[in-house]
């Protein structure tokens, strides 16, 4: 049970990868300014989060059951928490989906608007009545910068992503009103189980539906410069679990909070022209045609970007 002065931290799909980073990065604060409630579907998973936890578990961090994608299960776990109250949400549950569209069944792009976007709305809805009686509160929700820019290939989660960043924009304005602050969390490629589970998946997939000459862009165009990406470009999960308790303590929360500062060039171009001209044929010709450069590509754009724009982006140290 939180202690007097600490602050309740309740965050979704705690049993890998970003969530557990941000659950015991803030349950191991020196301050032990914070109670987090470790949410995750299946509780036979917890042991990577216990043993990361060592001996804040049971004292900062306690563990719940919750499925962002049963009502029941929201309900249950919200109701259980000592008289509702949470003073910072992080819905961090999420799933990805790649490949070529004609071979995704309607289900499995359900599954991720399911899971992405009703996920979040599920949470907040449940949430946020009491933040609103109590007049605060913060509510942090783990987006993507494919929440910004969308990226061939990745079209159902990119569209997830962006429902997500609409309807926060949208609810951020009205919340304000009752001292509810709301963040996003915008990481780039992030070394997790995700990523692992997306190459794994795809090196065994068949693509029935899609025409060869799909599927050859998205196997040996696409899936190579996205590993590419990931290897140059990529950042640990306690990358963003650093970026995450940067933003909930800083005194004026900003909306947008891209961790990556090598991303702000590429969502700067799509704002550069309104016509959306220039980021479609930027990324047609970084993907078909300087495919082989890209690994270059990715080092200059490293390097040009190392010191400058750092200030725009929340970085991790
Ligand atoms: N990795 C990246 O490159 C990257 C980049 C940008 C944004 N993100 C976002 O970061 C968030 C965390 O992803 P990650 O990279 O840390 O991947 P991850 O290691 O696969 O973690 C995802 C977590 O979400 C949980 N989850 C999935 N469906 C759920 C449900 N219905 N109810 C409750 N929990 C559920 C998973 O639980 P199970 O163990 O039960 O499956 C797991 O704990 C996601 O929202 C993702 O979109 C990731």
């Amino acid at each position: 049970m939180a202690s007097n002065g600490q602050k309740v931290v309740l965050i979704t799909g705690c049993s890998s990868g970003i969530g557990l980073r941000i659950a015991v990065m803030l349950a191991k604060d020196k301050k032990k300014q914070y109670h987090v409630i470790a949410t995750m579907r299946d509780l036979k998973r917890k042991d990577k989060l216990v043993e990361a936890a060592g001996d804040t578990y049971g004292q900062t961090l306690t563990l719940q059951t919750l499925d962002v994608c049963s009502d029941e299960s929201v309900r249950q776990c919200i109701s259980s928490v000592k008289d509702r109250h949470i003073d910072v949400l992080i819905n961090n549950a999420g799933i990805s989906l790649v490949g070529p569209l004609e071979s995704i069944g309607m289900d499995e792009m359900k599954k991720v608007f399911e899971t992405n976007f009703f996920g979040m709305v599920r949470m907040i809805k449940e949430v946020m009545p009491d933040m609103k009686r109590r007049r605060g509160g913060h509510i942090i929700v783990v987006s993507s910068v494919m929440g910004l820019q969308g990226v061939v290939f990745n079209d159902i989660y990119a569209a997830s992503k962006f429902a997500v960043e609409g309807f926060c924009e949208s609810m951020a304005v009205q919340l304000l009103k009752f001292n509810i602050t709301v963040s996003m969390i915008e990481p780039g490629p992030v070394h997790t189980e995700l990523e692992v589970k997306m190459v794994e998946e795809m090196s065994k997939k068949e693509f029935p539906g899609s025409d060869p000459e799909t599927v050859h862009y998205f196997k040996n165009i696409y899936l190579p410069s996205s590993i590419d990406i990931f290897e140059t470009l990529g950042q640990t999960p306690d990358d963003i679990a650093r970026c995450t308790k940067k933003v909930i303590e800083a005194p004026h929360p900003c909306f947008h909070n891209m961790t990556n500062p090598l991303y702000t060039p590429i969502v700067a171009l799509k704002y550069a022209d309104e016509t959306g001209g220039l980021s479609v044929h930027a990324f047609y010709h970084m993907l078909f045609n300087l495919g082989s450069l890209m690994h270059v590509a990715m080092n200059v754009l490293k390097c040009i970007t190392c010191g400058c724009l750092r200030g725009r982006t929340v970085t991790p140290s």
